[in-house]
This record gives C-alpha cells, structure tokens and sequence, in this order.
C-alpha cells in the first residue's frame, strides 16, 4: 500500500509517499527555519502563508522522487493536530481535496502518532523494516510536547505523563536565545555543547518525586539567574526576563559552552532517569524515542548506555517534522480500516489516545 503523507502542523511543509507504513519512496521537506529565525520563533500567519506557497510543489516534487502518478496511490494521511491553526488548516484541506478529486481515502493523523510511527520507517533505503515488539514505551519530546506514553499495541495509547510547563524542545529553544545561539536552539546548544563541560554548573533537575511529569521551568531560571550573575560583575544592566533579553548583548566572559552543556545534560539526565524508570515498572519490551529532541545525540547515547531494554531511535532527518512519519501512521490506521470524514476538523491541542 503506497500512501502520500501531508505535514504541516508548524514550520515545515513536507510530503512524503511510503509504502507498506516502512518504506519511503521519498520524504519533501521544505523548512522555514530561516524564515522564522529574525523572530525568535515561529511566527503563526508567516508559517500558514508560507504553507500556502510551498505545498503543492512540495507534494508533486514527492510524487515526482517517488516516481509514481497519482493512479498508484492508495490513500493520504495528513496532521490534523496538535499544532498552529492556520498551518494544519493548509494540509488539511489540500489533502481534502486531492483525496476527493483523486478518489482516495482521507487519514487524518495525530501529529505525536506520527511522530511515534517515525520509528517504523526503514532509517536507511537499504534497511528493513524495524521489528518493534510490544509494549513500547514512547518518550516524545519535541517543540510543543514532552510526553511518556504506554504503547500495549498498535495505535493504543496511555499516557503516563507529560510536561507541566515547557517542553523539552521549548526549553532549548528558549536556552539558545537566552545564550545567543540562535533558532531552532536543539541543534545550536548540542554543537556548542561539545566544546563545554556538563559538569561546570550545578543545574536544578525537577523529578517530581515518583511521577511521570516533566517540569523545565526551574532550570530555565536557573541559567537565567547564571547569565544575570555574569551580567552584574560586569556591571551591565540586569535583564528582568527571558523575552527581555531578546536581542541583548551578552556579557563578556560568559562561558556559554559550559552553559549549553550543563543545561543540555540536566535535561538529558531528567529524560533518561524518569524513561528508565518507567521501562522497569511498566516491563516493556521496546523504547521508542520520537520528535525534534531525539536527535540529541547526548541523549541517544546515554539512554542506550542506561537502558537495560531494546532502544529504537529515528535518524535525525526523520526525528524532526517530516511527512514520511505521517504516512507511515496512516498506513497502520488504514490497514484497520480506519479513515476520515470529509468533515474533518483540524484540532490544535489534539491528545494522543
Ligand atoms: O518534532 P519537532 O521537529 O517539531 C515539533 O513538533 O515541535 O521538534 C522541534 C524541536 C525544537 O524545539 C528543536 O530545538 C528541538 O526539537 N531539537 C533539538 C535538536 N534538534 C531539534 N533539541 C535538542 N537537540 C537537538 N539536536
Ligand atoms: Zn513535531
């Protein structure tokens, strides 16, 4: 089953056919990082519009690398939530439409699912597809969610916790701006992490006791509160806030590869603890690590080192939004049946379950 995948919940307008919910035939990304990077951050009406531009030659060059017609497909899978109104707006009803011009069945996927299903694709175009038993245990950790999930079997879902403030992504974003590293800020504090030692700062890590929830905030004050330290010795002005900052100089000695890397490996630490944690409690036989943050190699490797059980990752390219993971979920709602209305509705705080 060949299906086209459609994602455009934040700032990438990508397309993607994958057969069989594992092998990609091809995988459009067209990002708009740059685009968004003068701002901080994504900027809501220039992402849709963007969206708007981009879409349809993003989906026909799809079409065009996976060397097939629209005759050959077998139905579209599309992001239909969690994600920015007037950016989903723009897949879904283009995927509405071809769907029933083309005469194909409409999927909508949950962005997290497909996030999730990034796991099942082939990470090479040599390789198989990945043997994932069950349960899984899914740690997705992305720009808008950290989330720890119980997967019993395909498409069943219960969550075990989530963040209670920032998202992991959100809070390296937010880091980045706050060292002068720059947007999107993952990739930006991994790089200068290298240079920098984890154990230079001593960072608050939130547990929450024995819970499954995710707390960034405290350690975000706590870099905040390191830069203003710095910014009072050289006796420049003292910033209030993080938005404040934006923009601002930084002071001079700040050591922020220290920084990036104490931060990076607090988070890091908070993540692999409470995943290993509940892979023992919940007997799982698979972990499975999606979304943006699961690119960082740091965590990748410390988590294989920590976990005692199987530990699939997606390479980079497919751990950021993509469509190729949304195809793939849709082909394993498909196959039971599952499709869309042609009422489909977007649904920007969609919850995995
Ligand atoms: O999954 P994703 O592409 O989009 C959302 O669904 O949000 O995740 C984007 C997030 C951003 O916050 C970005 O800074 C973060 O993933 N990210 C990383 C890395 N690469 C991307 N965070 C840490 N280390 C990275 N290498
Ligand atoms: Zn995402």
């Amino acid at each position: 089953m060949k299906l086209l995948g459609i994602e455009t919940s934040c700032d990438e307008t990508a397309a993607a056919v994958v057969e069989d919910g594992w092998r990609i035939l091809s995988n459009v990304v067209a990002s708009q990082a740059q685009l968004h990077a003068k701002y901080g951050g994504v900027f809501p009406e220039l992402a849709s519009r963007q969206h708007l531009v981009w879409i349809l030659p993003v989906i026909q060059e799809a079409l065009a690398q996976a060397e097939l017609d629209w005759g050959e497909l077998d139905g579209i899978g599309v992001t239909y939530g969690p994600g920015l109104a007037g950016s989903l707006l723009v897949g879904v009803n283009v995927a509405k439409a071809l769907a029933l011009a083309k005469e194909l069945p409409l999927v909508g996927i949950n962005h997290l699912e497909g996030h999730i299903y990034a796991n099942w694709l082939a990470p090479e175009p040599s390789s198989k597809a990945p043997h994932i038993l069950f349960p899984a245990l899914c740690l997705i950790i992305s720009g808008g969610h950290s989330n720890l999930v119980l997967m019993t079997d395909h498409l069943n879902y219960a969550s075990l916790g989530s963040t209670l403030d920032d998202a992991a992504g959100e809070a390296f974003d937010k880091i980045a701006r706050l060292l002068g590293l720059g947007y999107p800020g993952g990739p930006a504090i991994e790089e200068a992490a290298k240079e920098g030692s984890p154990a230079a700062f001593d960072l608050p890590r939130a547990w929450l006791g024995d819970s499954y929830d995710f707390s960034f905030s405290g350690l975000k004050t706590a870099v905040l509160r390191e830069v203003q330290r710095y910014e009072k010795q050289t006796r420049t002005s003292q910033p209030k806030s993080l938005r404040k900052r934006r923009g601002s100089a930084l002071p001079p000695g700040l050591p922020v590869e220290d920084l990036a890397a104490s931060f990076q490996q607090a988070v890091v630490a908070v993540l692999v603890g409470k995943t290993k944690q509940a892979a023992e409690e919940y007997q799982v036989e698979t972990v499975l690590l999606a979304g943006g943050v699961a690119s960082n190699q740091s965590l990748c490797r410390q988590m294989s080192e920590e976990l005692n059980t199987p530990m699939f990752f997606p390479p980079p390219a497919l751990c950021t939004d993509n469509a190729a993971m949304v195809a793939s979920a849709a082909y394993f709602r498909l196959e039971r049946g599952l499709k869309s209305d042609w009422d489909l509705d977007v649904v920007t705080n969609l919850n995995l379950g």
